[in-house]
């Protein structure tokens, strides 16, 4: 079986936009692939080093997320990047090889830079963060990397360093491919790509009134502004929310009597707020029946985790030094 890697920053809760997105994908590559999940802490840091007290709070609450939704610790290796400070050693021994220019040019480096404007990213780290991040692939040698859009720029810097690492001191890495994943666009309450930085997002485990009350806050048809006007549902983010809980016919039935006003928004955002709420409550259960049943379920998958890739990770350390003939 191919080797799969990806890491997620605990830098807040997940919400709807997760389950559909990452949550999914890594389901199903749960079932194809030897798959690495792995907890990118210090790349939590990058950007949330002013204030880290909750990085170790949201790794938690991570992990069982990913209980919850079905990721398996028997079928994964689930474990915590800074659990494993093997990857800090590869990453400072591919930090020596990595020229400037490739980290200075990447465009989302640049773009972050650009969008974080409140904090002080001009730190060694934040421009070291795809240095980083190809440690973490490589420490596990790892065939693919499923990414979005986003991430490719990450990627093809991470297959640069396992090139000009194998030029430098002969063939060893791996060039991971990108699995290329889509992520839907799921809208947030104001319509906008549902994120926790916009302040739009439903959480998983949000309180089940908070999520109601959440939902019949949201933004509509902004020219549909009494029941008797036509709706335009494809511009409203309800609509493109209920695509995502409610089963097809309904939403047929949903697009027509909005165009033809026959529904008003009050009432179709009462059926999108039960819907939401009947898929997110088996979620919320089991994630509490997993608690209950072993309150440190996530200490243990960790551990394990652990126990398991940490062999893998001094192998290819030791095949590292070797190479580069650092203990001859
Ligand atoms: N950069 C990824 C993100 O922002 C997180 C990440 C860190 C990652 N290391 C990784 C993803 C290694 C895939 C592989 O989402
Ligand atoms: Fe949006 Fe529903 Fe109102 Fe139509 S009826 S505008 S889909 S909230």
């Amino acid at each position: 079986m191919k080797r799969a890697l990806t890491g997620y920053r605990p830098t807040g809760f997940l919400h709807l936009g997760h389950l559909h997105g990452v949550l999914k994908n890594m389901l199903k590559l749960q079932e194809e692939y030897e798959c690495f999940f792995f907890v990118a802490d210090w790349h939590a840091l990058t950007t949330d080093y002013e204030n880290p007290s909750r990085i170790s709070e949201y790794t938690r609450s991570l992990v069982l997320d990913w209980l919850a939704a079905g990721i398996s610790p028997q079928k994964s290796t689930i474990y915590r990047q800074s659990d494993l400070p093997e990857v800090a050693v590869l990453s400072l021994l591919f930090g020596m090889i990595t020229p400037l220019g490739w980290l200075e040019r990447n465009p989302t480096y640049k773009e972050q830079l650009r969008e974080l404007k409140k904090r002080h990213l001009q730190t060694y780290g934040f421009l070291g963060y795809p240095v980083l991040q190809a440690a973490d692939i490589l420490i596990v040698l790892a065939d693919v990397v499923p990414v979005g859009e986003d991430q490719v720029p990450h990627l093809e810097l991470t297959r640069e360093i396992a090139r000009r690492f194998n030029s430098l001191y002969g063939e060893y890495f791996p060039e991971p491919e990108a699995l290329l994943s889509s992520f839907p666009r799921v809208p947030g309450t104001d319509g906008r790509k549902m994120s926790k930085s916009y302040e739009n997002a439903i959480f998983l485990n949000e309180e089940i009134e908070v999520i109601r009350q959440k939902v019949l806050n949201m933004f509509t048809d902004p020219k549909r502004i009494y029941k008797k006007d036509p709706g335009h549902p494809e511009s409203c983010p309800v609509f493109n929310l209920h695509r995502f809980h409610t089963e097809t016919e309904t939403v047929k039935q949903i697009e027509q009597d909005c165009r033809n006003a026959i529904i008003g928004c009050r009432d179709c955002k009462k059926i999108l707020a039960e819907n939401i709420i009947k898929d997110v409550i088996p979620f919320q259960e089991r994630r509490k029946m997993i608690l209950n049943e072993n309150p440190n379920i996530v200490d243990e998958v960790l551990e394990e985790g652990l126990r398991r890739v940490k062999p893998i990770a001094n192998q290819v350390i030791l095949e590292v030094e070797n190479k580069m003939g650092l203990k001859a």
